[in-house]
């Protein structure tokens, strides 16, 4: 059987602390699907084809990495892919009771899917991509914190 994990999220953005984590979950796994998810309500700042295509970029030395959008539940996603595992990345504890609660969420909804934990490692620790859409937006270097790529796309976004 194929193990396959799906790494959820916005990414809105897509920082070097996502790509940590699904670089370690493609080690782990001999599938990962990257699932952008739509969160309209958390009104992101780049499109969803924008966030699907920065994150391809971002992956594409990763053979066993493949980027996918979804607008449903994460669960239902999830089986539609025949992924058996979700990888969520844990950065300070502030992450903890956040994805806490979705973990126990998805669970109720679908007990058989499995949610492991990736912890950052300490330079990726804070780095989210609201922080670094702040930093973008005033001017300031983000280099450190997302590829050249990225970089371009939040210039462009903040000219
Ligand atoms: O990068 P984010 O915004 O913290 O990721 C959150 C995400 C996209 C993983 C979460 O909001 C999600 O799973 N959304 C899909 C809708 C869903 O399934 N909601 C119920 C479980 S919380």
């Amino acid at each position: 059987m194929t193990k396959r994990g799906i790494t959820p999220g916005t990414f809105d953005p897509i920082t070097y602390g996502h790509v940590d984590v699904i670089a370690r979950a493609s080690q782990i796994f001999d599938e990962v699907v990257v699932a952008v998810a739509a969160s309209p309500g958390k009104g992101p700042m780049f499109s969803l084809d924008e966030r699907v295509a920065l994150a391809e970029e971002a992956v594409k030395d990763m053979p066993n990495v493949k980027v996918m959008p979804f607008t449903g539940l994460l669960v239902d996603f999830a089986q539609e892919v025949d992924a058996q595992f979700v990888v969520k990345g844990l950065r300070a504890t502030t992450d903890f009771e956040y994805e806490f609660q979705m973990t126990a969420v998805n669970y109720e909804l679908s007990p058989k899917l499995e949610t492991v934990f990736i912890m950052s490692p300490p330079r990726y620790m804070y780095l989210s991509s609201s922080i670094v859409r702040e930093v973008a937006s005033l001017k300031g270097d983000v280099s450190k914190f997302v590829q050249p790529h990225v970089e371009r796309a939040l210039q462009e976004k903040f000219a």
